[in-house]
């Protein structure tokens, strides 16, 4: 499994030696997730954690945008440093120009869908997008329990991209731990976001090595 450590549960006070951390562990990406308190009800950080941490690694930035209207600041997050940029379906009247508009600077492009939202609503974007992030959890917050019926979604997912001869990234982003990632893989996903499995764990390493190996 591809994992994405997100750094919403990582201290902030030391942010640079869990960075260090990250880049000595079996993280392939960084996931940030970067929260407007529209979109979603918190408010995270924005570009100068983001270019902060692109000074302190090398490792692609997994950029998860929870915000309105995120087409205002693709460029921004592209000169930021973001590698992937993810937004979510359900803030983009224009998803299939925004989705071309991050390719178009070189970014991978990510789709994320909300609990609510089907996978059906990947059928017109199926080819255009890189990644989809099936979120198993509402979005806003670190540390909530899975929802049960994202097995399903990403299976519906898989099923749907491999119809479209889509070999976009299937990501899960919320609740993640050791003892579901096995059934999150069996069902379709290949990566993996860990937030605060991996920051409230004794030894993140470990972890993130174990859930690499699932
Ligand atoms: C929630 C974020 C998730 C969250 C995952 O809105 O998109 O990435 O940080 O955190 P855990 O792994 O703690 O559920
Ligand atoms: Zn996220």
């Amino acid at each position: 499994m591809l994992i994405s450590p997100s750094i919403l549960s990582a201290d902030m006070a030391n942010l640079k030696s869990e960075v260090d951390m990250l880049n000595a562990s079996a993280a392939e990406w960084i996931h940030f997730d970067i929260m407007d308190g529209v979109f979603v009800p918190n408010l995270s950080f924005g570009f100068p954690i983001l270019e902060a941490v692109r000074r302190c690694t090398r490792k692609p930035l997994d950029v998860h945008l929870m915000m309105v209207q995120p087409e205002r600041y693709v460029e921004r997050f592209k000169a930021a440093g973001a590698n992937i940029l993810t937004v979510q379906y359900e803030a983009c009247a224009h998803l299939h120009r925004a989705l071309e508009h991050i390719k178009k600077l070189g970014m991978k492009a990510g789709v994320a869908l909300n609990p609510h939202t089907p996978a059906s609503a990947l059928e017109e974007i199926a080819n255009l997008a890189d990644l989809v992030l099936v979120m198993s959890v509402d979005p806003g917050f670190g540390g909530q329990a899975f929802i049960e019926n994202s097995y399903d979604k990403v299976s519906r997912a898989r099923a749907l991209l491999q119809r479209k001869n889509s070999s976009a990234h299937v990501e899960v982003d919320g609740g993640v731990t050791l003892a579901n990632a096995p059934r999150i893989k069996a069902a379709g996903a290949d990566t993996l976001v860990a937030g605060s499995l991996v920051f409230t764990a004794a030894h993140p390493q470990e972890i993130i090595a174990k859930l690499a190996a699932v």
